[in-house]
């Protein structure tokens, strides 16, 4: 089976209902990133950050995944699929795709502050000050914020360095290091990219563009790997 490794962003999960980070309308424009998503708003306004992500937790409990995320999930019976997403939602889970890598943490967890290693499931939607981990530290979101290392990077490098196929959907590649990761694939393999915008690191590489929403998109390119016998 040929390996289909994609990097996928929060305009996959648009039309599910979760807001993407820079377009119109997005988180960014809302809110000011380093006072609810640096290490130093967690020291100066803990209970902004708390009620941030608190919010997006329970936006999440609401949202279903789309066609794109369930189309992806499908494709692993004609390919060995390998999801690297941006994402801290869990909808690439919940429509059913097996290999799953967080680059920026996952919503529904929580880390202790002390001992990093330590991540735990979040009961419900609410992580509160004074929640503490078996240790008896204060939890906070397992996020990667602003400023802190990306250290799933080390695992998505060689990922992206085996791919057969990279499909890049629903990510501007405004954030590093995940929008270096196109740079990692071997140099005779084919890139698509969906997206209805224009995601600004794709502009010197040539790629198979489809210019379209997530769950359009997605139907064009499962018919162009199929037809061009890419399985
Ligand atoms: P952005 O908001 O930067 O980019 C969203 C992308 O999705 C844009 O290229 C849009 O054109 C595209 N888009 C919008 N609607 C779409 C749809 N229906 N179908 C497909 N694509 C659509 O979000 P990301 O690239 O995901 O990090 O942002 C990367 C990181 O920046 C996030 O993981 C987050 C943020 O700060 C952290 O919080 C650490």
């Amino acid at each position: 089976m040929k390996k289909l490794v994609v990097l996928s962003g929060s305009g996959i999960s648009a039309e599910s209902g979760i807001r993407t980070f820079r377009d119109m309308g997005g988180l960014w424009e809302e809110f000011d990133v380093m006072e609810v998503a640096s290490p130093r708003a967690w020291e100066m306004n803990r209970s902004l950050v708390l009620r941030f992500y608190n919010e997006r937790r329970k936006a999440l409990a609401s949202v279903h995944p789309n066609a794109a995320h369930t189309g992806l999930a499908a494709l692993e019976k004609e390919f060995d699929v390998q999801i690297i997403t941006q994402n801290v939602d869990d909808l690439h889970e919940r429509a059913g795709s097996s290999k799953i890598l967080h680059l920026h943490g996952e919503l529904k967890k929580a880390r202790c502050t002390v001992n990093e290693e330590e991540v735990c499931d979040i009961e419900g939607w609410e992580l509160k000050e004074g929640d503490l981990s078996s240790g008896g530290y204060q939890l906070r979101p397992h996020i990667v914020w602003f400023g802190e290392p990306v250290t799933a990077i080390e695992e998505a490098i060689p990922l992206v360095n085996r791919a057969d196929i990279l499909l890049v959907i629903g990510t501007s590649l405004n954030v590093y290091p995940a929008a270096g990761l196109i740079n990692y694939k071997r140099h005779d393999v084919p890139v698509y990219v969906i997206d209805p915008g224009e995601p600004q690191g794709i502009r010197s590489m040539k790629v198979t563009f489809i210019n379209k929403k997530a769950t359009e998109g997605i139907v064009d390119f499962i018919r162009m790997v199929k037809t061009n016998d890419l399985s």
